[in-house]
């Protein structure tokens, strides 16, 4: 993660690490805004003490890697290459295991593998991880046979277990949401960068599942790629550029309190990064042009994605971009657009057009889980493998009729063989939902349903 190509040198920064607020301040005009999705903390004080211990501890993140990514970005909107995003909706203290955060890692290694050498593309390899512990909700609370409660928002707010204690915001939740970040990404650079993502382990990524086409496929690509890499180590190829890899952490910047507190200061330039994470979005709920989100992020120098629903007109696209990238900076905005599978030949068209015509440069960026969402008939939150399908298609379809540059893929997924999306060639039905459901919010794609839609997602991009 910390390594750099030779064309982007890294830098040395150093923050201002001291309890100094200088500089500061206007980070905090945010306040003073209409906020939505925020939880009522019971103790002011607590907040404020926790928010001042989290404002002097170290950055989870620095400069100098947010300005990489920034400029990797600003190539996926040129088409040069190409964003794959992906995680949990929902990371939970308790699944922060070394096991399970390696299988997320190793996932989306196999399917950068498989678009990479599908596409002949480099891929941004980006999880959301090591900060994704907070949700926006639809409803601000919960009523089970009667009683009424807090809605569960994360593990970085409240516990998920329905009872009066658990879904009290606890403030000491952002620090525990602070801590663990900073486990899963230590785990996160000591793989990335200690032979683990070595392209030659290819093979070994593999190892451990059971046998399905999705795998057979990536066996037989895998096979391929080793093939490749015996060929240019005989011809006397330098493997140091695939020893390591650039890997980075995203997540929804939904907590205005944990990401003020963790905003620093860079000494070099004295421009303000968020180091809570490298890249950071604003969900579809907390997108307001006047709001407390938009104000917020405008601030801050790390890359930043909005999600676009479906009710997204080119004017509040054309307002963002004013608000978040008024010096149209290369790979400063992504715009994840979350249509729904029926929607998106309909409705992406014409914000692509309107931005287009506009003259902003944006990277543009399918999420094709979140308009897929659907109760099974036995009452379990889940999306049809096929619609996900579908959106992409559609996605890359609008792009190919516009002549634009379909810049990446963001998705919900897991490095387990758990059972939350229905179909993929693994055939999971209704029924199936029961066995190994996990998700604490939104279903995620397996790992074999991840695989197979990298298959999917790599030939829509070499016809393109
Ligand atoms: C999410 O990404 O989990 C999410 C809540 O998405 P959206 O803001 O697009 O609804
Ligand atoms: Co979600």
């Amino acid at each position: 993660m910390t390594v750099h190509s030779p064309g982007a040198p890294a830098r040395a920064h150093e923050f201002a690490l001291s309890s100094s607020n200088a500089g500061l301040e206007a980070l905090s005009s945010w306040r003073e805004l209409p906020r939505v999705q925020q939880p009522t903390w019971p103790d002011e004080q607590e907040r404020a003490r926790v928010f001042s211990e989290l404002r002097t501890a170290p950055p989870l993140v620095f400069a100098g890697e947010v300005d990489v990514l920034r400029e990797r970005l600003a190539a996926a909107a040129r088409g040069e290459a190409f964003l794959l995003q992906g995680g949990d909706c929902a990371e939970t203290f308790a699944d922060s295991t070394a096991d399970r955060i390696r299988n997320k890692i190793r996932t989306i290694l196999q399917m950068a593998a498989v678009l990479t050498y599908g596409a002949s593309l480099p891929v941004i390899k980006m999880g959301r991880m090591a900060g994704q512990f907070a949700k926006p909700r639809s409803s601000d609370t919960e009523t089970r046979d009667g009683l009424t409660l807090p809605t569960y928002r994360g593990d970085g707010v409240n516990g998920f277990a329905f009872t009066e204690e658990a879904r009290r915001p606890d403030p000491e939740r952002l620090w525990r949401m602070y801590t663990t970040s900073a486990q899963t990404l230590n785990l996160l650079r000591a793989f990335t960068s200690g032979g683990f993502a070595d392209l030659r382990e290819v093979h070994a990524w593999n190892k451990g599942f059971i046998s399905g086409p999705g795998y057979d496929r990536y066996e037989q690509l895998a096979g391929q790629i080793d093939k490749a890499l015996r060929f240019m180590d005989a011809c006397g190829a330098d493997f140091d550029a695939i020893r390591v890899v650039e890997f980075y952490a995203a997540h929804e910047a939904l907590l205005l309190d944990y990401e003020e507190a963790l905003s620093r200061i860079d000494s070099r330039t004295g421009e303000i990064y968020d180091c809570s994470g490298h890249f950071l979005w604003i969900g579809e709920r907390t997108r307001q042009l006047d709001g407390a989100h938009v104000e917020f992020l405008s601030q801050v120098r790390n890359p930043i994605g909005v999600k676009l629903g479906p009710s997204a007109t080119v004017d509040d696209a054309l307002r963002l971009i004013d608000r978040l990238d008024p010096d149209r900076e290369p790979g400063r905005l992504t715009f994840i657009t979350r249509m729904g599978a029926e929607r998106i030949r309909d409705r992406l068209p014409a914000l692509v057009e309107g931005v287009r015509d506009a003259g902003a440069q944006v990277a543009w960026v399918t999420d094709p889980m979140h308009g897929n969402t659907i109760t099974a008939s036995n009452g379990y939150k889940t999306r049809r493998f096929t619609d996900i399908l579908d959106e992409v298609r559609g996605f890359f379809e609008v792009h190919r009729e516009l002549g634009t540059v379909p810049a990446g893929l963001h998705m919900e997924m897991t490095g387990d063989d758990v059972t939350e999306v229905l179909g993929g060639t693994g055939e999971i039905d209704e029924a199936a939902l029961e066995q190994r459901y996990e998700t604490l919010v939104d279903p995620r794609l397996n790992h074999q349903q991840s695989l197979e839609l990298a298959f999917l997602v790599a030939e829509a991009l070499d016809q393109h």
